[in-house]
């Protein structure tokens, strides 16, 4: 197809205004998937993704539409709408000349979208501003219609209606894409570029890449290079997808398609990267790419420490499609044998965790997540912590750095001092607020990630009736005044509580973690008492009193078969117990007392 005729768009959304519903419709309407074919959501092929009602990976499809007499092509590229996966966004945004902002008509614009619409219009995207769900009665056109008109600068009545699910305007819609979308520039005859903006990994065919054709052409059959590792490859497969992948004899500038080499593992086939072709390679890759990089680290514990070769393997099979998840081996004297993992954030950890658990069947505990620090030394060493076990002891710290993230808040008007208050407990610097129409407003703050990991969306919905938004970017880092809090047993640091957090939060830490250990762990035969301390100080002390646990005395001598029961009983509990020193903790004392509540 000659680029004169190509559209490439995505469409923004904030989960659940309607993207899914909207992509089924198109691919309907277009009459790429028949009638009694389509399924709901025919784009979110991961089963987790259908469950949760989000979309982790991209997918993309090529829609023909005839508007007047000429033939086009349209691709849809589907974007991750997640704030963790920011970075897969501005890829997949990369690969379009516009895009549909859609907003649920009955909800109005959400913090996330806002943050992709901007950096939509970064790239110079055309933005198609459109309602979804006009069927609803709680609709408010008129009042949203005016919300995105004074964000995006045009006028009420650019703003589209539709509703996904009865169908209404979307033919119109497909139309006004045609006319409103540029169509894509490129040099044919140069040698090839082609962008990466998705890789996932097929049990079997290996790694399948999706690619936009900047210049040149894709021809299979060709070597091809990956320009950000200089490694080569035999192109097995150039296809497109429409609905089901389908061979072809190349891609051209402006295409969108997926090409597939045999190689197993989606890290050697990287987003953002460029693909060139051996032969004749491009002197200089597309601009922008970045690895991906690990914002969040948790530890990952088997419940059951024979599982530990299986949760190897599971993370190993993780990986293969995922190539922002890292891990390594870490010893845990409390949990055992574990991994040490790092994330893009907490949305990747939870969606990481819950694979684990219901894809491999491991039951896991995790500990505390935190950020990455870097320790300056009075000696001048500069170290990395990933973990509150490598934090240096001794009093040498010289300075520590943290990272910090630019958060947007999107509220009903009415929360704008619930919003406040929380911000500023967790170290909040107010950047701006805007009001986007009468009773909605904009908040941004600046906060340390590690604040904003913790438990900060849930504090943030349960303030506002779950009527916030949240967005947030990394922004560098700062210096803080940061210590690590150890929880103590008997004298005996449990490495599984150690956390870092910030000097005028460490006695509420040790306090909480104090008392909720004081509930959970049963009373042993002798006293323990429970201590946090930063270094050798000890800021919090609980104590668990002693008990005879002379179970049998409740049996009054007779009962012989009774008695044995008890015994097994106990004998029973103790399997699911850790012993930190010569205290007795059970399996669920860990993971209550990890849980952010
Ligand atoms: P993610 O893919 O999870 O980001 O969500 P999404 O934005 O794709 O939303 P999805 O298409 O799953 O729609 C969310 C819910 O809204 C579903 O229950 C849809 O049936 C419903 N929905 C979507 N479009 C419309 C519409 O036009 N009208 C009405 N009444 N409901 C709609």
């Amino acid at each position: 197809t000659p680029p004169e005729h190509i559209r490439n768009f995505c469409i923004i959304a904030h989960i659940d205004h309607g993207k899914s519903t909207l992509a089924d419709r198109m691919l309907q309407l277009t009459g790429v998937v028949e009638e009694r074919a389509m399924r709901a959501q025919y784009l979110d092929r991961m089963d987790i993704e259908r469950e949760r009602g989000i979309t982790i990976k991209a997918q993309n499809v090529r829609l023909p539409w005839r508007l007047g007499d000429q033939d086009h092509v349209l691709h849809l590229i589907d974007t991750p709408g997640h704030v963790d996966f920011t970075y897969e966004v501005s890829r997949a945004l990369e690969a379009c000349e516009g895009a549909i902002l859609l907003v649920d008509a009955a909800q109005g614009i959400e913090a996330q979208t806002l943050a992709n619409l901007y950096l939509a219009l970064e790239k110079d995207l055309h933005i198609i501003p459109v309602l979804n769900k006009i069927d609803l009665p709680a609709a408010d056109p008129d009042k949203y219609s005016a919300e995105l008109a004074n964000i995006i600068g045009c006028q009420p009545s650019d703003v589209l209606r539709v509703s996904a699910k009865t169908g209404e305007g979307v033919s119109d819609l497909i139309d006004e894409v045609v006319r409103q979308v540029p169509a894509p520039v490129g040099d044919g005859d140069g040698p090839a570029r082609a962008l990466i903006f998705d890789s996932v990994y097929d049990t079997y065919r290996g790694v399948v890449t999706y690619i936009r054709v900047v210049d040149g052409k894709i021809s299979p059959r060709e070597r091809i290079k990956m320009m950000s590792t200089g490694a080569t490859h035999e192109l097995l497969e150039v296809g497109i997808i429409s609905p089901e992948p389908k061979a072809t004899k190349g891609l051209g500038v402006g295409e969108v398609g997926y090409l597939i080499t045999g190689v197993k593992d989606v890290r050697q086939s990287k987003v953002g990267d460029t693909v060139t072709s051996e032969r004749r390679g491009a002197p200089e890759p597309l601009a922008g790419y970045r690895e991906p990089q690990p914002m969040v680290f948790s530890g990952l514990y088997p419940m059951d420490g024979s599982d530990y070769p299986d949760l190897r393997e599971a993370l190993d099979k993780l990986r293969l499609n995922d190539a922002a998840l890292s891990y390594e081996p870490e010893t845990s004297v409390a949990l055992g044998f574990g991994f040490r993992c790092g994330f893009l954030g907490l949305l990747h950890l939870e969606i990481t965790r819950d694979r684990l658990e219901r894809e491999f069947g491991l039951e896991l505990i995790s500990t505390a997540p935190n950020v990455v620090y870097q320790v300056f030394l009075e000696d001048g060493t500069e170290l990395v912590v990933t973990n509150p076990s490598d934090w240096p002891t001794g009093g040498k710290i010289a300075e520590v750095h943290e990272p910090i993230s630019k958060v947007t808040v999107i509220a009903p008007s009415e929360f704008i001092g619930a919003i406040m208050e929380l911000c500023q407990g967790k170290r909040g610097q107010l950047l701006g607020m805007d009001y986007l129409s009468e009773d909605r407003v904009e908040l941004r703050y600046q906060l340390p990630l590690a604040e904003i990991i913790f438990d900060f969306f849930d504090s943030l919905k349960s303030r506002t009736r779950g009527y916030a938004s949240l967005d947030y970017e990394e922004s560098g880092e700062q210096a803080s005044e940061l210590v690590k809090v150890d929880i103590l047993l008997q004298g005996e640091a449990v490495d599984a509580f150690s956390a870092i957090v910030h000097k005028d939060s460490a006695y509420s830490y040790g306090n909480r973690m104090a008392t909720r250990l004081r509930e959970l762990i049963p009373r042993q035969q002798f006293e323990v008492p429970i201590q946090a301390a930063i270094g050798s100080r000890i800021i919090a002390r609980e104590t668990i009193r002693a008990i005879r646990k002379d179970v049998l005395a409740k049996c009054y001598g007779g009962d012989i078969s009774r008695k044995r029961k008890l015994l097994e009983k106990q004998k029973e509990g103790k399997k699911r117990m850790k012993t930190v020193g010569r205290v007795e903790v059970p399996q669920e004392a860990f993971v209550a007392a990890l849980s952010t509540e």
